[in-house]
């Protein structure tokens, strides 16, 4: 399976940290933010990598990672979004990319503890369609959050107020071909973005999304606060590692 990663937006919530330079290239612990995703997908046995790059300094994702060897990856891809017109339209720029196939996509800013070699290998036996992965989380609000009624999910919602439910939808989706067509006839939402949110709806509207629920730690870093807490949390875990 291919990975997309998603680094393009203008990380404005990081302001004046995101003035010069991009948000994936800012330090998380001991490495450039970016570094998660790659090593997360590398993990799960993923070696075809596209990652779509936006805002200041996108230069400087080549002169960071290269030929992408130094991962251990056969193949990076590179393109670049204009503008900040949200996640789905970012997607839409890996059409060519996919060819037809099943990706697995991840955003620039999540950082995930597990391995998640077993969701992917789960949606490599799923026929068609989506796949998600949850989280409960304390500040639900923040995030698009998954309603369940038993072991279905019933919708999603982006950033509600009033919380159905404690479990975020992370920022990592497994999707088939017919992810672009689902993006194809969307439309901005009121923030302005082609929305991830839709596009999981849409494929839950046709029976067709499924999801696990991750164990270890997972947060975004797009803010001060969350940025603050995947410095933290990779911190931990570092040294908790040194001292096994
Ligand atoms: O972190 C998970 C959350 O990410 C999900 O729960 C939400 O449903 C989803 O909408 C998204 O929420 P945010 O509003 O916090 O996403 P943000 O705008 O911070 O963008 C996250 C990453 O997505 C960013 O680091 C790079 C990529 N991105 C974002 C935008 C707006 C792009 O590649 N292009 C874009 O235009």
């Amino acid at each position: 399976m291919k990975g997309i990663i998603l680094a393009g937006g203008l990380g404005t919530r990081l302001y004046p940290l995101t003035k010069v330079t991009n948000k994936h290239l800012l330090p998380v612990f001991n490495k450039p933010m970016i570094y998660y995703p790659i090593q997360t997908l590398v993990r799960a046995g993923i070696r075809d990598i596209l990652l779509v790059a936006g805002g200041n300094s996108a230069g400087d994702f080549l002169r960071l990672l290269g030929n992408g060897r130094e991962f251990g990856l056969n193949h990076i891809n590179y393109t670049y979004q204009e503008g900040e017109g949200g996640i789905a339209q970012a997607l839409s720029l890996a059409e060519h990319f996919a060819d037809g196939g099943k990706v697995a996509v991840i955003l620039g800013d999540n950082i995930i503890e597990d391995d998640i070699t077993v969701h992917i290998e789960r949606f490599k036996k799923q026929k068609k369609g989506a796949r998600l992965l949850l989280k409960e989380v304390p500040d639900p609000q923040r995030f698009g959050v998954a309603e369940l009624k038993g072991r279905k999910v019933v919708r999603i919602v982006e950033k509600p107020a009033r919380p159905k439910s404690p479990y975020a939808v992370i920022g990592l989706y497994m999707y088939d071909a017919e992810v672009f067509n689902i993006i194809r006839p969307l439309r901005p939402s009121r923030r302005g973005e082609l929305e991830i949110t839709e596009v999981n709806n849409a494929y839950l509207k046709k029976g067709l999304l499924e999801y696990d629920i991750l164990k270890g730690f997972w947060t975004d870093a797009g803010t001060f606060e969350s940025l603050f807490r995947a410095n933290s949390l990779t911190a931990k875990r570092h040294v908790k590692q040194r001292a096994l």
